[in-house]
């Protein structure tokens, strides 16, 4: 599908953007591993998350959507059945990653596949420490990739150091330490999204952290309840920097997720001299929750950025290389490789795409330089099938000089499929 995008003066309003994609997959998971029923509102409809229900349906678990809220019948740890079919994780690294450490905790066999883009992305980081729990997993290149057969049982616990950045091991790690009896120590040397922390910690599981190491005793039991799920920050990064960049641009954002190991955007912006306010901070359900006011106008300045902080905005780059764009100066950011193994390799496709749109964007191994206070032309630039591509381009596009055609925007349909519709309503 290709999206004709015009050139906007502004960008004002007040908005919601969907639920957080990351919490509603944690929401879903384990839940359906709690003793009782628990009740998730504001989840993300979304393919991803479509993804993880039908395979936790394939495995037994039940749904009831009701008012705008989802009832699911956690059947406990230990109430899964063996699936008919194969699990189908889609283009999802999330429900991949995550379902194969409830996947090491369950007696039978069950295989796990996704599309061509996840069936390229490693497992390798994932399958190797669930092997050393005990978990017996076959599939190509000693299990480096998906498809992946797997057959779990009896666990047993471990030490791991994460050797990558990565949220979606830990957690898998996490959850197959439930099943464990004994305590798992997870280190967690980067400091990445704390969800799964969170999540467990509000359904009672017996989870302590002390600094980089996160400790469960096993074999847990966890109560049912509710999850309320905020908006996505990865989702609304994309207004945010379009606010930001607009002379007259106000954008007013509700109910927004501002987990500190997710909201390194909004730093890193405030650094660049944009105008970010949080006001009404709470705590929902274990995660702050915030809402964002976005006032544009302000001259941004060109940034160096790397190191820790790269983990905590890991899903915002396509943005931030954007928003850089029209900043004073150089922005180089570095420490990123793991932008390579994503939905799509996002260095070389934001390189790629932004270039036919006049950008001066140079590739490094691990990140990118990006000389701002270019004048973008309109032009017709790709996807890669990958959400945000779709939306980093569409928004640079509001920017450019013409307008510009972004073909495979479908991909928008992965975590965020209104995103075209509420960009119209908030541009002008
Ligand atoms: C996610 C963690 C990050 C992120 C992904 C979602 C999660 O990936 O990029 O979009 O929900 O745990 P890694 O954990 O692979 O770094």
């Amino acid at each position: 599908m290709e999206i004709t995008v015009e050139p906007v003066e502004t960008i004002r309003g007040q908005i919601r953007v969907p639920g957080d994609k990351s919490i509603s997959h944690r929401a879903l998971l384990l839940s359906s591993l709690a003793e009782e029923p628990v009740e998730i509102e504001g989840l993300l409809k979304a393919a991803d998350i479509s993804s993880t229900q039908k395979c936790l349906q394939d495995l037994g678990t039940g749904f009831v959507e009701e008012k705008g809220r989802l009832k699911v019948s956690g059947q406990g740890l230990r109430g899964f059945k063996e699936p008919q079919v194969y699990l189908d994780a889609g283009n999802s690294g999330t429900t991949a990653r995550l379902l194969a450490g409830l996947l090491a905790g369950q007696p039978f066999i069950s295989t796990l596949t996704g599309d061509e883009s996840l069936r390229r992305r490693p497992m390798k980081r994932v399958t190797e420490p669930l092997r050393q729990m005990g978990a017996s997993i076959s599939g190509r290149e000693d299990s480096a990739s998906l498809p992946l057969t797997i057959r779990g049982g009896s666990l047993v616990p471990i030490s791991y150091s994460l050797p990558v950045a990565s949220a979606q091991v830990k957690s898998a790690l996490l959850i197959a330490a439930l099943y464990c009896r004994g305590i798992t120590s997870v280190i967690d040397p980067f400091n990445t999204r704390d969800h799964t922390e969170r999540a467990l910690r509000h359904l009672g599981a017996d989870i302590k952290t002390a600094g980089r190491r996160i400790m469960v005793q096993g074999p847990a039991r966890l109560a049912g309840g509710r999850f309320s799920v905020p908006g996505d920050i990865s989702a609304a990064a994309f207004f945010i920097v379009a606010a930001a960049l607009t002379p007259r641009g106000e954008l007013y954002i509700e109910n927004l997720g501002v987990n500190p190991t997710r909201s390194g955007l909004l730093d890193l912006l405030k650094q660049m001299g944009a105008d970010l306010r949080l006001l009404n901070e709470r705590e929902r359900c274990g995660e702050p929750v915030a809402d964002l006011l976005v006032k544009g106008g302000r001259n941004l300045r060109g940034i160096k950025c790397g190191g820790e902080i790269i983990p905590r905005l890991i899903d915002e780059i396509p943005a931030l290389a954007v928003a850089a764009l029209f900043a004073g100066g150089e922005t180089t950011i570095r420490g990123a490789s793991e932008l390579r193994v994503k939905e799509t390799d996002r260095i070389r496709a934001l390189a790629v795409e932004l270039r036919k749109m006049g950008a001066r964007i140079k590739e490094r191994p691990d990140g990118l330089v990006i000389e701002g206070g270019a004048k973008l032309n309109g032009a017709r630039c790709h996807s890669h099938g990958d959400h945000r591509m779709a939306m980093a381009l569409a928004t640079a596009a509001l920017f450019a000089e013409s307008e510009s055609i972004i073909e495979g925007a479908e991909a928008v349909k992965v975590s965020f499929p209104n995103f075209f519709n509420l960009l119209k309503k908030v541009a002008s």
